[in-house]
């Protein structure tokens, strides 16, 4: 992928799906939600105030875990520090939400959960590989709501060119913006064509491309020749299959990070930014936050990112793919 180029960079958010899920990520009430609530806190004071969330984070009865702490936590805030906040969920296509008025329920459940904090609705995946006909009706419905004010801003995910251009044009056709799409984006994702197609779409329509999972997981943190020992047997499986392959890239991420006396998870957000996205790495700590943070403070030389890219195309292995993710 070629380096961004022009414009102004753009920023970072944060991601709360491990906030609730156990499956992947072990969430544990008692033990977590005072962390999280720290990093809630760390992460605004740090300047981080897009927040990604979704109805369907929280695993079993835990459902909606995440949109519910994100509204304990903003609820406790001042007024002030709320109206900075964009907090971004997304609502899922699940077979039984089917018609124009389809989300309308998800949708006041979501908003009752972040008690009135939502400003963007997403539509959470594409329909458009298995129930083409579900989409556009959902997408028409998310519209309605948004142009009768029951929220501000209208985002949607896991969509690849052809079908962003479908989406952005029926929206435009009845002068509702699209604001985000959001799409799995780091130097270990899939399909690397198509996320410089979907960018280069985005930048010629103002919409903000949103990089989910930009540290893959955490494996772009990884010092090279780590081995990884902690977190839920899913996780740890995911990412030792990543790990001794892509050593080289981590190196060379290494290496800069060493020479600018920044952190690797910098150096794998700042790709990000350097290629027109906004990242938002999942959060579970306050020193994450800061270290986070810390990335806009600086940015990657062109040289850096071509050394970067180079060491992308011969790594061998990536992460897998959505398998919701449309062309
Ligand atoms: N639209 C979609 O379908 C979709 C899919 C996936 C994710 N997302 C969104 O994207 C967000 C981020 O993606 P993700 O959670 O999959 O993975 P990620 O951001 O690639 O990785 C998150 C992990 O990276 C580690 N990390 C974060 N900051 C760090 C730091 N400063 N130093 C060291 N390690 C650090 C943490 O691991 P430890 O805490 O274990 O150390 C964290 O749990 C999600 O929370 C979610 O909001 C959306």
């Amino acid at each position: 992928m070629a380096a961004s180029g022009g414009g102004p960079l753009n920023g970072i958010g944060f991601g709360t799906w491990a906030w609730g899920n156990q499956l992947i990520w072990g969430y544990e009430p008692q033990r977590d939600d005072a962390v999280l609530e720290a990093t809630f806190r760390q992460a605004l004071s740090s300047g981080l105030t897009l927040v990604d969330t979704a109805d369907s984070y929280g695993t079993g009865r835990l459902n909606g875990r995440s949109e519910l702490l994100l509204g304990r936590f903003t609820a406790a805030l001042p007024a002030p520090r709320r109206a900075e906040l964009c907090i971004a969920s997304k609502l899922a296509p699940f077979p039984w939400r089917l018609g124009r008025r389809g989300m309308d329920r998800a949708l006041r459940a979501s908003q009752e959960r972040l008690q009135g904090c939502l400003k963007r609705v997403q539509l959470h995946w594409s329909t458009a590989r298995y129930a083409p006909w579900q989409e556009a009706a959902l997408l028409d419905g998310l519209a309605d709501r948004v142009q009768d004010g029951t929220v501000a801003e209208l985002g949607v995910s896991n969509v690849g060119p052809q079908r962003l251009l479908w989406m952005h044009e029926r929206l435009a056709k009845r002068s509702v913006r699209l604001s985000s799409v959001q799409v799995q984006f780091s130097l270990l994702a899939p399909g690397e064509r198509s996320g410089e197609a979907l960018v280069k779409i985005c930048r010629e329509r103002d919409i903000e491309v949103l990089a989910y999972s930009p540290l893959a997981f955490g494996v772009l943190s990884q010092k090279p020749g780590a081995d990884f020992s902690t977190g839920t047997a899913l996780r740890r499986r995911i990412v030792r299959r990543l790990l001794p392959a892509s050593d080289g890239l981590r190196q060379e991420m290494h290496e800069i990070a060493d020479r600018r006396s920044v952190s690797m998870v910098q150096v794998a957000l700042n790709w990000c930014r350097a290629k027109g996205t906004t990242p938002i790495p999942g959060l579970r700590s306050p020193q994450q936050a800061q270290d986070v943070a810390a990335a806009l403070d600086w940015t990657l030389l062109p040289e850096e990112v071509e050394r970067l890219d180079r060491r992308r195309e011969r790594c061998p292995v990536r992460m897998p793919a959505n398998p919701f993710q449309s062309s």
